[in-house]
């Protein structure tokens, strides 16, 4: 935990949301992210594991809270990204770190239901908390940064391509949509030089059209 603890002291006075915060390494990032001064919203669908979470950040003297959140729903998306905002005053990092794996390694033995849940919680998430994530970065004018985590784009051996398709092939999708959508997004400087400027946008007119 301590090697992930040296960050910049930057963070002091900023908020993070961490999905699949419950641990893992989720956990591991918002013990990191607080001890460098960011306030945590943690976010996942385990409430044990989320609460303690926020005991140990709390407990080393850090700010939390946990907001109950399935990534694959957009209302609680929406909630989430909204908790934020209410409880910390704004959003400037977000780290998507829920995932779910394969409950059975064979292709030919997946069914069409965890197919479609693997698809919501490691794909369709990155679109949901994209979305609102930088929608509540843009409308603070500030910018941010988002962080995905996944699987290495490494292809996977033949044995591997039928034996955990499905996971590795989600999260694989996932760096795809976030890297053009996030290319368009602006840096601080580049949102509050807009900002300044008093277009009333919080970033440049090529990249505002991209996000839309
Ligand atoms: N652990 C590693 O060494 C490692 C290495 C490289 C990449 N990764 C990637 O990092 C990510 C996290 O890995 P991990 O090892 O911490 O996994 P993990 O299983 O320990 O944690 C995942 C978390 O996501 C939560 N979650 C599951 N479904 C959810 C949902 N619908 N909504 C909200 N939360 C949900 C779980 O409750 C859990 O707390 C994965 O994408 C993984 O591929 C992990």
């Amino acid at each position: 935990m301590s090697s992930l603890g040296n960050l910049d002291s930057s963070f002091a006075d900023t908020a993070t949301i961490v999905t699949g915060g419950a641990g893992g390494m989720g956990r591991a990032i918002a013990l990191a992210f607080s001890a460098a001064g960011s306030s945590i919203l943690v976010a996942d669908v385990d409430d044990v594991g989320g609460r303690q979470t926020v005991d140990l950040v709390t407990g080393a003297g850090g700010k939390a809270i946990y907001q109950r959140t399935d990534v694959s729903r957009a209302d609680e998306v929406a909630a989430m990204v909204a908790a934020s905002v209410s409880n910390f005053g704004g959003l400037d990092y977000a780290i998507n770190a829920a995932a779910i794996e394969n409950e059975v390694d064979f292709l030919a033995d997946l069914e069409d239901d965890n197919f479609d849940r693997i698809i919501a919680v490691n794909l369709r998430s990155v679109f949901l908390c994209m979305k609102h994530e930088i929608r509540a970065m843009l409308g603070a004018g500030k910018g941010g940064a988002i962080v995905h985590l996944a699987v290495s784009l490494v292809l996977p051996s033949r044995r591997q391509s039928i034996m955990r398709p499905l996971a590795s092939a989600s999260m694989q999708s996932a760096p795809g949509l976030s890297r053009h959508r996030c290319c368009s997004m602006p840096s601080r400087r580049e949102a509050e030089t807009h900002r300044r400027s008093q277009t009333g946008l919080a970033c440049s007119a090529d990249s505002a059209d991209q996000m839309k």
